[in-house]
């Protein structure tokens, strides 16, 4: 890409990540199309745009939503004169907390839905004007969750495990077309994120369950998280505007040095050893689950 101002698409745009690099990109004077689902928040944040005089449209993409996506690549083509976009990037997403074997299949699918079949639609959608010219950028936001694995995140990290090796594959197979893949890969940052994902704990938490001990303290240990490693939004929007400015994108970014630390860790250490050290950090030992019921955990959402 030879242009320095471009039209850039940010999905999952209204709160936290999204909502920073949305507006740091347009700050950086590019031309910027944020989107999620939430129209309140679209709203207030053209209203920022709007008061920072930067060239930011706000508009509502539901990334599991095909007649929603198709939407939106039509409203860009449009407003672009058919150019479509130099960079797409892939951000909308959460995280399921819970014991792994009691995530049911429809809360997994649920995950998935949005993480990985919500960011391969949303490429699938803009990347023929960029594959017809040969030039465009695709920016995944995944995580240090995609390549190192947390007790209770399970279904989250097996979901950017998928994002990695999708973003891997399309790197190789979209390169010669001249279309760039990179992915950003932050460790715990300031935004809902958290909050959510111990929200979707509650299903989990019932007293017969045999997680029940350590589940009561995984809220305090995120709060302790929080308090210690976790990083602002502004790093994730500098890593991403390196993405997008770099002649040739690096294939990960890594954010933080609590991440890039734990991916040193994890490399280095025999993997008992690294499991033991995760197992502590969420209170995972013999002693908290003693007593523990025999029984499975209740299926959450499993009624489809
Ligand atoms: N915060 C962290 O610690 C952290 C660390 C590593 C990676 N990440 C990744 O960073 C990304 C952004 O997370 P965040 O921390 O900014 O969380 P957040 O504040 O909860 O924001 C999530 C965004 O995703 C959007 N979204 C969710 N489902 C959507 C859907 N079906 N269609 C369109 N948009 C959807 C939400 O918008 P609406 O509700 O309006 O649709 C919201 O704008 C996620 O992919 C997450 O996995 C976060």
């Amino acid at each position: 890409m030879t242009t320095t101002t471009k039209t850039i698409l940010v999905t999952g745009a209204t709160s936290g990540l999204g909502r920073h690099m949305a507006l740091h990109l347009a700050r950086e004077g590019h031309h910027v199309f944020a989107t999620g689902r939430n129209v309140e928040r679209l709203r207030s944040l053209e209203a920022e745009a709007l008061a920072m005089s930067v060239k930011l449209e706000a508009f509502a993409m539901d990334v599991t939503d095909d007649a929603s996506v198709d939407a939106a690549r039509d409203q860009i083509r449009a407003r672009t004169a058919g150019h479509g976009l130099d960079v797409l990037i892939n951000n909308a997403g959460f995280g399921l907390l819970g014991p792994t074997e009691a995530i049911g299949d429809a809360e997994m699918k649920r995950q998935f839905d949005t993480n990985v079949f919500g960011l391969m639609r949303v490429t699938r959608a803009f990347l023929p004007e960029m594959r017809d010219r040969r030039a465009g950028r695709v920016i995944n936001v995944s995580s240090m969750g995609g390549r190192v694995t947390l007790p209770f995140f399970g279904v989250y990290n097996a979901s950017k495990y998928a994002v990695e090796s999708l973003s891997d594959a399309l790197r190789i197979e979209l390169g010669p077309f001249g279309v760039d893949v990179a992915l950003v890969e932050p460790g715990m940052v300031k935004s809902d994120f958290a909050q959510h994902a111990v929200d979707s704990l509650v299903s989990y938490r019932t007293p017969d369950s045999p997680y029940a001990a350590v589940l009561a303290s995984v809220e305090r240990m995120n709060a302790d998280a929080k308090r210690f490693i976790e990083i602002d939004t502004v790093w994730v929007s500098r890593a991403v505007a390196r993405a997008v400015r770099a002649r040739r994108p690096r294939a990960r970014y890594v954010v933080s040095i609590h991440a890039r630390l734990t991916l040193v860790a994890q490399r280095l250490l025999p993997t008992r050893w690294f499991d033991a050290i995760l197992a502590r950090s969420v209170g995972i030992t013999r002693r908290a689950l003693a007593g523990a019921a025999a029984a499975p955990p209740a299926l959450a959402g499993a009624a489809e």
